[in-house]
């Protein structure tokens, strides 16, 4: 049944203080907890009802002394309570069983050790409790385990006290100095080592950071604590919030369902976003342990200090905290060039996945009106777009505005548990007279209309006047529930590129200030606007959206020749980048539609092939960005342009752009690889790593086109190059190059690759990616992924291991995937079905690999739904896998 933001209410008792006992035992854990409860004033006297989910109840009394209670469903409710608001102690006696704890939700068993997840209703798994944000208490929590076996016992806050118990146990009580909702709530045993480093803050306040690990892992460790000090540090300098605690960690566990958990003091990761070296990890690992260490830390004001006073605000704390960890990534880039590759990835990620979510079955506002399942909403849309919503807050009041308005936020709600209202307002009253303070209400509607807005535009030159005038109008698609929309406030930054000069053209706007600017912020938040620029001396290509500064479809019918121009002149990176796209985009749909054999030509121009070797021999442009440019479009982003896919053409079409850049540009690509593949030492950093993808995929169209001509020197060198690269980013581009190209060499590169890494199991999950997700060719990626599935490595139950085979294949390979057999998605169905059974946060998640079924053309559509429709006839369905099929099935 569904939950409506519309039905909150206040509730009925308020929790000050947990006092929580565990006594850790895999099959059964003992949890006593102490809690002082009082009625809220506020609300009508009514039972009190605590949530619990699989737990089995021994005990309850009520100020020491037995009580009546009974069952409501999950609930245990408590009807005979003291009267009148003063406290009262309630302590409540349950056992969990945490490894059979499949859900990995709650208090469970990882390679022998004891961790929990208890966001967004988890804690409800390890005790009975008002498991809601909004209730906010102090914790005391003692922890019992056998000490061999468990020689580390963490908890949130601070160590109280510690010492040896009877039969070789022993105990530790840690108390945080700060009240918490309790997904916030933290305990993790076992065996680990920890690095650890101690820091002084700018106020003179020492602190203890530790990150840990198992023992073995420790040398891959010292990248997250160098993220973690440049967190503490950054969010000091840019924001003036310091750390407020004496000891911060960092656990990871490699049974984990998402990426990391915000826990008070005390994060839990998946050791995918911990563990790196230069042997084991990849550059793209790097860069994404530096930025969800950012974002993890970055909750502990954005999210903790201040938290969600229901879960329909999760976008408060998440889309935020995305902002705040996008911003973190981008100021630790030491040029602008890597700033804006930064912006340019964060873009692709919410076009390529938001915008479709936006646009199918499960869209739903940054701010969600009813939900079945929360941990279904932990999506793109709450955090990346929630991120653009905060990003164009910032645009609207400027870099120095925003950072007062977060400011007044903490002093208005700091220890609260707030709504996005309440934060909006905060920016726009620390804000007065800005765009945003004028127009919040319209603003707003960010929060509350689901759907991606189409901004058109077009331009129109008067020669003789020597003006330019901008006409734009906006428009938003209906969505479920919401069948007409009104009109956003919408930052559009521009800037105009002479047509035939190729120069950045002054700006002066006809009514606005004297001042003429080379990048114009025009706002616009009506169903039409237009903006006249004067003294306009050459008819110009505007580059509107620069930076792309709203999460918006920008429609502008650009000539082939004027994207040429912004390619080669745009001062703006991410408009320059996205001229590119913009042309590649236009052959690919044109060879979609056209008659003849997709598998011919590429259809790319011979104008865009030159475009293309510009860029790649660019002597100033830095190799990051020339990756950017020279990778098209992905199926994903092509499918989203169409009323109607055909996975396959898309598929065919693309292979065949990418031979044509392979072969067209053939020497330049050789170049490329020479001129790029030595870096020195390894390091990660932006320069580096860029000039490492720009080699691989130099590697990448060398394989491609040398397995067309038969030649066989490239291959060669790639597999020796695959045999001696001193980095795991070197080794796995080559190992990528030979595996996409489909070379015979693929075969013995990648028996070499799995026993060097046999006991790694981050690196193994990406030798299992990488064949899930190859090029089909023929039909042979579904039994390859079959026969993943009987490897002794493989196990359904761990998810970075599920996710690197079975969505590697559903999610990330359309051309492996959508099959005219239709044998992907019964295989599909199957894992979803059985995934359920296990872990219903997983198995959703691959449920929305089917989400964009209707766009398909036949024979795929009909295989699709009826794939949907089997998963939907199964009786005893998770709310997680129920709400997403059902919602993809609705009209
Ligand atoms: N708050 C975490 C983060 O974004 C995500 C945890 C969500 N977990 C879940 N099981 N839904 O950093
Ligand atoms: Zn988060």
């Amino acid at each position: 049944t569904a939950i409506h933001r519309a039905d909150y209410v206040a509730p009925a008792y308020w929790i000050d203080t947990v006092d929580l006992s565990f006594d850790l035992d895999p099959t059964k854990t003992r949890v006593l907890n102490k809690m002082t409860l009082r009625r809220n004033p506020d609300v009508a006297a009514q039972a009190l009802r605590l949530d619990g989910e699989e737990l089995n109840l021994a005990r309850v009394l009520v100020n020491g002394q037995g009580t009546s209670f009974k069952m409501d469903g999950n609930q245990l409710v408590l009807e005979n309570l003291p009267e009148g608001t003063e406290p009262f102690s309630l302590e409540i006696f349950t056992t969990t069983c945490p490894a059979k704890n499949t859900k990995l939700m709650g208090l469970y068993v990882s390679n022998d050790s004891f961790f929990t997840q208890c966001e967004a209703e988890g804690f409800r798994r390890i005790t009975y409790f008002l498991d809601r944000p909004d209730v906010m208490a102090m914790y005391t929590v003692t922890l019992r385990a056998d000490k061999a076996k468990y020689p580390v016992l963490l908890s949130n806050g601070n160590l109280v006290e510690h010492g040896d118990l009877d039969e070789g146990r022993h105990f530790a009580k840690w108390v945080d100095p700060h009240k918490k909702p309790a997904y916030l709530f933290a305990l993790v045993a076992g065996q680990l080592v920890a690095r650890e480093q101690r820091i002084t803050a700018r106020n003179g306040k020492e602190h203890l950071l530790q990150v840990y690990v198992r023992p073995g892992d420790l040398d891959k460790t010292e990248h997250a604590m160098n993220s973690l000090m440049a967190s503490v540090a950054w969010d000091e300098a840019r924001f003036g919030l310091p750390l407020d605690l004496e000891r911060f960690m960092i656990v990871a566990t490699s049974d984990f369902n998402m990426g990391a958990m915000e826990n008070k003091g005390l994060n839990i990761f998946n050791t995918k976003y911990v563990l790196a070296n230069q042997a084991t990890a990849t550059d793209v690992d790097y860069a994404n342990i530096e930025s969800v260490v950012g974002h993890e830390y970055f909750h502990n004001w954005t999210g903790n200090r201040i938290t969600c006073r229901d879960w329909f605000q999760l976008s408060l704390k998440e889309g935020l905290t995305v902002f705040r960890d996008q911003e973190f990534s981008q100021d630790l880039c030491a040029d602008p060039s890597a700033r804006a590759v930064k912006r340019i990835e964060d873009v692709r990620v919410l076009r390529t996945a938001q915008f479709p979510e936006d646009a199918g079955p499960m869209a739903h506002p940054v701010r969600p009106d009813s939900y079945i399942e929360i941990s279904n909403f932990y999506t793109v849309t709450i955090y990346e777009k929630g991120a653009e919503v905060v990003r164009m807050m910032q645009t609207l009041t400027s870099r120095a505005g925003f950072a007062k308005g977060m400011t007044l936020y903490f002093e208005r709600f700091d220890g609260q548990a707030v709504t996005c209202d309440d934060f909006a307002q905060a920016i726009a009253d620390a804000n007065p007279g800005s765009a945003l303070a004028n127009l919040l209400p319209q603003f707003k509607r960010w929060y509350s209309q689901a759907g991606t807005p189409r901004v058109g535009a077009r331009g129109t030159y008067d020669a003789e006047a020597q003006t330019y005038t901008l006409h734009f109008t906006q428009s938003c698609a209906p969505t479920s529930g919401q069948p007409s929309k009104q009109p956003y406030v919408i930052p559009i930054l521009l800037g105009l590129v002479g047509g035939t000069s190729g120069q950045t053209l002054a700006l002066h706007a006809q009514d606005g200030p004297g001042e003429a600017y080379s990048n114009y912020l025009f706002v616009v938040s009506e169903e039409s606007a237009s903006i006249t620029f004067t003294h306009i001396q050459e008819e110009p290509v505007p580059s509107i959206l620069r930076g792309f500064s709203a999460p918006v479809v920008l429609d502008f019918e650009y000539t082939d020749a004027q994207l040429l121009t912004l390619l080669a002149n745009d001062p703006d990176p991410f408009n320059r980048w996205e001229a590119g796209q913009r042309l590649a985009l236009r052959s690919a749909i044109k060879q979609i539609a056209a008659h003849a054999d997709p598998a011919g030509a590429g259809g790319l121009n011979d104008a865009y092939i030159a475009a293309m070797r510009s860029v790649l021999r660019h002597p100033t442009l830095d190799a990051a960005f020339k990756e950017l440019v020279l990778t098209l479009p992905s199926e994903t982003y092509i499918a989203e342009q169409l009323d109607v896919v055909d996975p396959q053409r898309i598929h065919t079409v693309r292979e065949a752009m990418r031979l044509q850049l392979a072969t067209a540009l053939q020497v330049d690509w050789e170049w490329a690889y020479e001129a790029h593949h030595d870096n020195g030492a390894y390091s990660p950093d932006p320069l580096s790593s860029g000039r490492r993808a720009l080699a691989g995929m130099a590697l990448t169209y060398l394989c491609l086109a040398a397995v067309q001509s038969g030649d066989a020197v490239w291959p060669g060198k790639v597999l020796q190059r695959f045999k001696d690269a001193s980095n795991m980013t070197d080794r796995f581009n080559a190992l990528s190059a030979l595996v996409g190209s489909g070379h015979a060499l693929a075969v013995p590169a990648l028996a070499r690759f799995h026993a060097m890494f046999k006991d790694e199991a981050l690196v193994l999950d990406k030798w299992f990616a990488l064949q899930a997700g190859a090029p089909d060719r023929g039909g042979q990626i579904l039994p390859a992924v079959r026969q993943l599935l009987t490897h002794a490595d493989f196990s359904i139950r761990n998810p970075n291991r599920a996710r690197s085979v079975i969505f590697s294949y559903c999610s990330a390979n359309p051309g492996g995937f959508h099959r005219p057999d239709a044998a992907g998605y019964v295989f599909w169905a199957d894992r979803v079905m059985e995934l359920d059974s296990i872990n219903p946060q997983v198995a959703a998640r691959l449920a929305r690999a089917l989400d964009r079924w209707k766009k398909l053309a036949d024979p795929y559509r009909n295989a699709a739904r009826e794939a949907l429709a089997r998963v939907a006839a199964k009786a005893d369905l998770s709310n997680d896998v129920r709400e997403v099929v059902d919602r993809a099935l609705a009209d």
